[in-house]
């Protein structure tokens, strides 16, 4: 994933500056990440296929092959059910792991929001794991996922989109034609829309808190493509935050430096993150 976001960054750059005949360095390292992702994707389809019956069970894979044309009755292809999976993997792999990495970021630097998600949880969820039900009673942690992903988008400059016709904005004529970038990273960090921008509150995202306009906060994207997979997202990221907080502790080692984020597609740390994790008891 990532040799595949370091090439997707170049090709996005250089198409952009309409530069597609440039010789793209690290073209063979891409090639055989793709074969690696191929191997493993369309391994769990074959295994799936092998078994008696491959449509039975309840996640996407099963779904997707037990998946009928209403009019003809056909099922999907073999191509469209590898490529559905390619792209669930790839859109919903790394950008809920980033997301979930700055958020373990924020706890650990921020322990009176930590002490509260794990009283919260503690209070939930007793001790017993945590299952989709129990996302809704968990405000305060859903709004310390949310704050981290308003400071630090998984996706924070690369929702991309051509106009089809001209149109205005902010005084600008765009032409019809034109490739646009819009930037969750700029939006999430506008002072006119947040106080205190650079700050890390999730009591922004606590019910009944002041709304923001439509668009301020968008780390799934927006309109007619928002992201598909974004409730499923939600709910997997605070089940699996609930989870960590009901086993450790999280603490930044002494001297940690602030983090510095990179964009390689996803917005990933710089040299990585350290954390601390202490087993609860
Ligand atoms: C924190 C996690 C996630 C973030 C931040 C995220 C972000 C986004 C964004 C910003 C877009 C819109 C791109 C655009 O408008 O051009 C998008 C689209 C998409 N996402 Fe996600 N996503 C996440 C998780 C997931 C998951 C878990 C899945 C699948 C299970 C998924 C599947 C997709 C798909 C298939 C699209 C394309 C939808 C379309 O074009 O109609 N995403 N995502």
């Amino acid at each position: 994933m990532q040799v595949l976001g370091k090439a997707a960054m170049f090709e996005l750059v250089f198409s952009f500056a309409g530069l597609d005949w440039l010789p793209r360095p690290g073209r063979a390292a891409r090639q055989r990440a793709l074969g690696t992702m191929r191997k493993l994707v369309g391994g769990h389809i074959a295994r799936r296929r092998a078994q008696a019956d491959p449509a039975a069970g309840d996640d996407l894979l099963a779904r997707l092959l037990a998946l009928r044309d209403e009019a003809t009755g056909e099922a999907l292809s073999e191509r469209e059910v590898f490529d559905q999976c390619m792209v669930t993997f790839q859109a919903g792999h790394e950008t809920t792991a980033t997301a979930l990495t700055w958020w373990s970021r924020m706890l650990a630097g921020h322990p009176e929001a930590a002490a509260r998600a794990r009283a919260e949880v503690d209070a939930v969820l007793g001790d017993r794991d945590p299952g989709p039900g129990d996302a809704a009673a968990l405000p305060w942690l859903s709004a310390t996922v949310k704050e981290a992903m308003r400071l630090y988008p998984p996706l924070p400059a690369l929702i991309t989109r051509h106009t089809v016709g001209e149109i205005t904005v902010g005084g600008w004529r765009i032409a019809p034609g034109a490739s646009l970038y819009l930037t969750p990273w700029v939006l999430h960090h506008d002072p006119r829309w947040w106080e205190a921008p650079d700050e890390f509150r999730p009591k922004r995202f606590l019910p009944g808190a002041p709304d923001v306009p439509r668009g301020a906060y968008m780390p799934f994207g927006i309109g007619p493509r928002v992201c598909i997979g974004q409730h499923f997202a939600m709910l997997e990221m605070v089940i699996v935050a609930a989870m960590l907080l009901r086993r450790y502790d999280l603490e930044l080692p002494e001297g940690t430096a602030e983090p510095v984020p990179v964009l390689n597609v996803t917005l990933r740390p710089r040299g990585g993150l350290r954390r601390r994790l202490h087993r609860r008891r």
